[in-house]
């Protein structure tokens, strides 16, 4: 009996130290992150200027499929972007940083893009931080339409939260727009 519980214990010492020799897959930080303070919540605002029209686009269409013209959704449609991000609704208001990346039209029934962004940020503190925003944007609605937050870097390491969008102004005419965005990220 005594023998089996020696037995037995050694080989747990065995095991033991097969696991902490073998290479973790994930591990949980105790301390902070280097470079990581401790969480905290930025609310961020600012207007994002969709400029289609003119000889200086910000926003280009890169991409139709074959039934794109003739759905009303204009299914298909991929844009490449990369728009002022203001701290007024003004064109003219100051710069805080762009929103680069690409939508697509990804709904055949209602006219919802796919959003992939970065939001490049160049004002203040967080100037040359990043807030990656992934998600869906049903453009027409007159709701705040909201957005996952799924990542940052620099200030915005860690970065999760959600966006919401409503739309300033929209010229039906030239097809551009003016949306405003209130950003709440945990970093
Ligand atoms: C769709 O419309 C665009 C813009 O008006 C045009 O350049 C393109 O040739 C059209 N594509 C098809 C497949 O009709
Ligand atoms: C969405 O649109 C497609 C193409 O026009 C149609 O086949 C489908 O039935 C529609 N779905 C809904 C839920 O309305
Ligand atoms: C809308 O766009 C048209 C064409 O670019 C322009 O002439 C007009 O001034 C714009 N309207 C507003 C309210 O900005």
């Amino acid at each position: 009996m005594a023998s089996l519980l020696v037995l037995l214990m050694f080989s747990a010492l065995l095991l033991a130290t097969a696991v902490t020799k073998s290479e973790a897959f994930s591990k949980t930080m105790k301390a902070t992150y280097p470079g990581h303070k401790p969480e905290k919540l930025t609310h961020l605002h600012f207007y994002f200027h969709e400029i289609i029209s003119g000889d200086k686009p910000t926003s280009v269409v890169v991409a139709r499929g074959p039934t794109t013209n003739s759905s009303a959704t204009l299914f298909g449609l991929v844009a490449v972007v990369d728009d002022a991000l203001t701290s007024g609704p003004e064109r003219t208001s100051e710069e805080v940083g762009r929103a680069q990346g690409m939508y697509a039209s990804a709904d055949q029934n209602q006219s919802a893009l796919l959003m992939a962004f970065n939001l490049v940020f160049a004002k203040g503190e967080f100037s040359g931080s990043t807030v990656a925003l992934y998600g869906r944007n049903p453009i027409t609605s007159k709701k705040v339409r909201e957005m996952p937050i799924i990542g940052g870097t620099g200030a915005f390491r860690f970065g999760r939260g959600y966006a919401q969008a409503k739309t300033f102004v929209f010229n039906t005419t030239s097809g551009d727009a003016v949306v405003e965005y209130n950003v709440y990220v945990w970093h």
